[in-house]
């Protein structure tokens, strides 16, 4: 199983610069292979940096990362970002093929297993602009399960939705997670989600030191209806009381 190794890991925006900052200091981690890991942490901590550093499109500035993959070979790695980014050109079933390797018919049986899985077989001869804001993220999603990455990396897809629509993504991806049991590394800013999604939460401060790294040892199927799930999220907020901007969705405080 693919493992994600962090250590020392340090960024710095701007070295040499009289304007140098550091966003990232002196992270260490490690995420198992097919677990569910949540980056919680206030706007500006270095959710999205480290990220983006883990991803390989940011260099960090000192320290180690290492990821192995499921093959032996090169690690895959998916994203799904705040905002679908589908090609508004590309019909829903062509958005799923851009990203692929290749466009055998194993691999577009693949894509739509995937889109199915979503809720939107039916869907996948339409154009983006034809579709709501939450189907578009729920293409984004499959897209990036259907290239079977050692590693899925999330920021804050869920962010950009209504609250509704987005409780019921979550429900989805759960389920998703559930038969895939891809290792997913998940940003987001809300410690609800985290604890309705995760196996563990890292919290990040300002300054982007780890605060906190918290197990969440709950049975799944978890959902917001569910009292067990309601009262650890309770706890886990009043433990991360001291940490401002921490966000409190309307359910949180329900
Ligand atoms: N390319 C860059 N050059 C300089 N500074 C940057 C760059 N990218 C990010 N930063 C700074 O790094 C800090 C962390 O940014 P980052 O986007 O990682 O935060 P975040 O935790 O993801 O915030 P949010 O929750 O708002 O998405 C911020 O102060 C930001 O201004
Ligand atoms: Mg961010």
């Amino acid at each position: 199983m693919a493992v994600l190794t962090i250590k020392n890991l340090a960024k710095t925006f701007g070295v040499g610069t009289a304007k140098a900052s550091r966003v990232l200091d002196d992270i260490s981690f490690e995420v198992r292979g097919g677990t569910f890991v949540s980056i919680v942490g206030p706007s500006g901590c270095g959710k999205s940096t480290l990220l983006n550093i883990i991803s390989g499109v940011e260099e960090h500035t000192s320290g180690d990362i290492s990821l192995t993959s499921d093959s032996g070979g090169p690690a895959r790695m998916g994203y799904v970002f705040q905002d679908p980014r589908l090609l508004p050109w590309r019909s829903v079933m062509r958005n799923m093929m851009y990203v692929q390797d290749d466009q055998s018919e194993a691999t577009k049986a693949r894509a739509r297993k995937y889109l199915d899985m979503v809720g939107l077989a039916k869907n996948a001869d339409f154009f983006p602009g034809q579709l709501s804001g939450g189907m578009q993220q729920r293409v984004g999603i499959a897209r990036a399960f259907a290239v079977e990455p050692d590693l899925l990396l999330m920021d804050e897809p869920f962010s950009h939705l209504d609250a509704i629509t987005a409780r019921g993504l979550r429900a989805q991806l759960q389920d998703i997670w559930a038969q895939s049991k891809k290792t997913v590394v998940f940003v987001t800013h809300d410690v609800v989600e985290a604890v309705e999604l995760s196996d563990r939460i890292i919290v990040l401060q300002p300054g982007g030191k780890i605060y906190e790294d918290i197990s969440i040892d709950l049975p799944r199927p978890r959902r917001q209806t569910d009292p067990t799930v309601a009262t650890l999220q309770a706890e886990v907020l009043g433990r991360l009381e001291a940490m401002k901007a921490i966000s409190r969705t309307p359910e949180a405080v329900a």
